[in-house]
């Protein structure tokens, strides 16, 4: 397990469409586990793999609940709307308004390539939203109202 470095906003390989995990492999393993372990180091609750550098459909979310990685997400069902402040650790420092599904389903495989749904209701749904924009080239800034501000380093901790 290592850290990796996070990728910042203007590098290329974040706006790249990633791959789909065809298999597992200890190479892919070792990613998922540093991608969990550079994502608590930096106090965010989602990073997804295109922001370590690696364009392949994968994204690990912790929100507080349980720890979830997702390969090849796909999201099925987005219903209701939640307004609220979004930022990334792609950009350290800012936030910015972005409106969300309140509640959406996620198909998606596990680090055992075995298929599982995943809910996610007001955080958790925003984070889904988030991470599975990354592995399409997209960031948060794409989608805010009212511009980008600087935050304090304690209003950090919804960082994805
Ligand atoms: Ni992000």
């Amino acid at each position: 397990m290592a850290l990796r470095t996070i990728r910042i906003a203007g590098d290329p390989v974040l706006e790249k469409v990633c791959r789909e995990v065809k298999e597992m492999n200890p190479r892919t393993q070792d990613l998922i586990d540093d991608m969990f372990d550079t994502m608590y180091d930096a106090c965010g609750v989602g990073l997804a793999a295109p922001q370590v550098g690696i364009l392949k459909r994968i994204v690990v979310i912790d929100c507080g609940d349980d720890p979830i990685c997702m390969i090849n997400p796909v999201i099925t069902l987005r219903e209701g709307e939640q307004t609220g402040g979004e930022g990334c650790l792609s950009l350290p420092g800012k936030t910015g308004t972005v409106t969300r599904p309140m509640h959406v389903i996620a198909e998606a495989y596990d680090r055992n390539m075995q298929k599982i749904t995943v809910e996610g209701e007001g955080l958790l749904a925003r984070a889904i939203c988030h991470e599975c924009d990354h592995l399409d080239g997209h960031m948060y800034m794409e989608l805010v109202e009212d511009g980008l501000y600087d935050v304090d380093m304690e209003a950090m901790e919804e960082e994805s």
